[in-house]
């Protein structure tokens, strides 16, 4: 069977984030033929052209070789002042102005987990529209808006809502699919 090798991103540096919650119980939802690398962007700086007079920093590098070595890419992104927060955006500008282009053409799925009821529905929004500046393939279907984030995990960060669970091991079975269209 094909293997498929995913990288994903979470929005949220805190450490008991619902966003990474919800990356790592994808990365243990996976089925055989799958793998879920997390890429951290924290050492990210903040971005501004002078840092790419001579070459990108190495944690723009680490992430730019990542990216473009993966079948596609996942966000999970918080939702902050209904749009993506900064430290995510930031990273997204700074991958953009790579000349490897990390994003063109790259097959990407976004998921995303909020204590509210519209789980981060209108970050999603904005995160798609940003993906089209930097030409990247975004997969439509399954959206993945966890709602009321608080109640689906345990203490200990487990995932514990089972329709939770189904939707996202249907957003990866139908990232992997998407990838398949998207060689075609
Ligand atoms: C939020 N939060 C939030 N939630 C939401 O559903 N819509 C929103 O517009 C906002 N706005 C917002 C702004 C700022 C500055 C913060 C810090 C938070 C709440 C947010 O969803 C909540 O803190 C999540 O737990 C953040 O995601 P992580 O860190 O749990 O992954």
């Amino acid at each position: 069977m094909k293997k498929y090798h995913f990288v994903a991103i979470s929005g949220s540096l805190r450490k008991d984030s619902f966003n990474t919650m919800t990356l790592q119980a994808a990365q243990q939802l996976v089925p055989a033929h799958v793998t879920i690398e997390h890429l951290s962007i924290e050492d990210v700086p903040m971005y501004h052209a002078d840092l790419y007079d001579k070459r990108p920093p190495e944690s723009v590098e680490k992430l730019n070789k990542a990216i473009k070595a993966a079948d596609a890419l996942i966000f999970v992104t918080p939702e902050y002042n209904y749009s993506i927060p900064g430290v995510l955006k930031n990273a997204i500008d700074f991958l953009s102005k790579h000349p490897d282009k990390p994003f063109d053409f790259k097959p990407v799925g976004i998921m995303g987990a909020s204590p509210s009821l519209l789980g981060t529905a209108r970050a999603q929004y904005h995160l798609r529209q940003m993906l089209v500046a930097v030409n990247a393939l975004t997969m439509n279907q399954p959206e993945v808006m966890i709602a009321q984030a608080s109640k689906k995990f345990d203490t200990t960060g487990q995932l514990i809502d089972e329709p939770t669970k189904e939707i996202i091991s249907k957003f990866i079975v139908s990232l992997s699919e998407f990838c398949d269209r998207v060689r075609a």
